[in-house]
């Protein structure tokens, strides 16, 4: 059976890939477990050599799968190339963190006297077979996130990319084996996600699961991996607080690329504004002016808002914009959908009876919720269920710090729209945003295992 793959922005026929059946993941399984052994068993600078020519591979093929992604999700064409450009860089720096891995040795005469000839040496090694899973709306960097550092620390994976990005996903997989990937070391399952989904979480062979997604699905896989390790990385509701002594110019700037960019379409988008009421007005005042000049169209045309993964995102949307609408929030913007193309919306008004200040839009509308004190913007921030990332701007650098240490969430960035970048960093969620952290060195050591080795002199 196949499913056929269409674009988003005009519903364009692109591809079919093959629904996978269950034997069809048996035997991925399978291969994937028999091919681990060699592949564990190369030199870490051998793999790293393989990931720095799939590098060169999608640098070579950079313009050609970034038009392939643009059609597949409608993501604007610039920031489809930025994206394979980052993923390039991701490649390379992770191929080069795998060299950065060392063991430790430790030493049982600091520990007491019975113990002094022992010498403990501490080695990572790869966790096995790992199934990483990614969304739609990177379906390349956030593949590479997981594939890259799961194969330089020794590991084989069995990818399942989301059923829109697929064809951008079955591309990456032909770099990798151009790039001389030994077979069956990275190997993709097709087919819908609700299908094949709890087959693919369940499977014996599974050492551990990577996935980036919805909370609802991550809370699933959670439960299904039982006592396997896992990595997720879920849904957030990133909030933008502004102070009164911030600079204004800067914080709409950073909250209407934050907030728009890929219109919403991006875990860590700000999703919401927390402004102090004496300076709402000024910052509402620049931030519409913006927002009302963001073009709008097909992604191939220079714009920043483009038509939503499918029409029932953007019927998603426009439900919890009308819902804040009849409880009293006020559209700034013209709210205008067309299928699956929603306009930006900007909502001004906003509070706490509304679905849309605790739901994950996904889309381009921006709650605006007006505060009266910084222990009230603290409170409703802290109070979602999310904790990916927030910003909070102000010129006071002690302000900035209480915020940051009281603030629940992976990351606080101080006068920057909320972001996940550089890759290098440390990225996670808390609370419903996630469990473990990713982050180059981290996905690497989240996917590497201990292993101790005694030494009795
Ligand atoms: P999604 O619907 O949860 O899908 C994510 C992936 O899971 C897709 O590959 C999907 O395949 C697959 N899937 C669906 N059901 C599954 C199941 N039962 N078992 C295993 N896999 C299954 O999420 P999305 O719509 O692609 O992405 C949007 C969401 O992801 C948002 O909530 C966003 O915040 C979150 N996200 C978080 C991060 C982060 O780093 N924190 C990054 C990006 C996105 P199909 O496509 O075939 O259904
Ligand atoms: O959608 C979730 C991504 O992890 C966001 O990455 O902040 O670089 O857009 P980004």
């Amino acid at each position: 059976m196949e499913i056929n793959v269409l674009s988003p922005i005009d519903g364009s026929m692109l591809g079919s890939i093959k629904k996978m059946t269950q034997e069809d993941v048996d035997k991925i399984y399978i291969n994937a477990r028999k091919s681990f052994k060699k592949w564990k068993e190369l030199s870490t600078a051998k793999r790293a050599e393989i990931m720095y020519k799939a590098a060169d591979v999608l640098e070579k093929n950079k313009e050609e799968i970034a038009i392939l992604m643009s059609k597949e999700i409608s993501k604007p064409l610039k920031d489809a190339l930025i994206e394979v450009e980052r993923t390039v860089g991701l490649i390379k720096y992770s191929a080069e963190e795998g060299m950065r891995i060392f063991g430790e040795v430790y030493e049982g005469k600091n520990y007491d006297e019975s113990s002094k000839n022992k010498v403990a040496i501490v080695r990572r090694e790869p966790v096995g077979v790992v199934l990483a899973i990614s969304p739609f709306n990177y379906p390349i960097n956030l593949a590479a996130s997981k594939i890259v550092p799961a194969l330089i620390s020794g590991n084989v994976v069995v990818f399942k990319p989301a059923s829109q990005g697929v064809l951008s996903g079955i591309e990456l997989v032909k770099y990798f084996e151009e790039a001389g990937l030994p077979k069956d070391v990275l190997q993709i399952v097709t087919g819908k996600g609700s299908e094949i989904g709890d087959y693919l979480n369940t499977h014996k062979e599974i050492d551990f699961i990577n996935f980036t997604g919805s909370t609802a699905i991550g809370e699933k896989i959670g439960v299904q991996a039982k006592m396997k390790p896992i990595l997720l990385e879920l849904g957030g509701k990133d909030a933008a607080i502004v102070l009164e002594d911030a600079n204004l110019d800067k914080a709409a700037n950073d909250i209407v690329s934050g907030a728009f960019s890929y219109s919403g379409q991006r875990c860590t988008a700000i999703k919401r504004v927390l402004v102090m009421e004496s300076i709402a007005d000024k910052l509402l005042e620049k931030i519409k002016d913006k927002v009302l000049n963001l073009k709008v169209g097909n992604p191939f045309e220079n714009v920043v808002i483009t038509p939503l993964i499918d029409e029932k995102s953007a019927i998603f949307v426009e439900n919890l914009i009308i819902d804040a609408i009849n409880k009293g929030a006020k559209a700034l913007t013209e709210i205008k959908r067309e299928g699956n193309l929603m306009y930006p919306v900007l909502l001004d008004n906003v509070n706490t009876e509304m679905d849309i200040a605790w739901e994950e839009p996904f889309g381009p509308v921006l709650p605006i919720i007006r505060v009266n004190s910084e222990d009230e913007a603290l409170e409703i921030a802290n109070k979602s269920e999310y904790g990916l990332q927030s910003s909070i701007f102000t010129n006071s650098i002690e302000k900035a710090f209480k915020f940051a240490n009281e603030l629940e969430v992976g990351t606080v960035h101080i006068n920057n729209k909320t972001q996940r970048g550089p890759d290098n960093f440390p990225f996670l969620g808390i609370k419903n945003s996630g469990a473990g952290v990713q982050g180059i060195r981290h996905s690497i050591l989240s996917m590497t295992k201990i292993k101790t080795i005694v030494l009795d002199m």
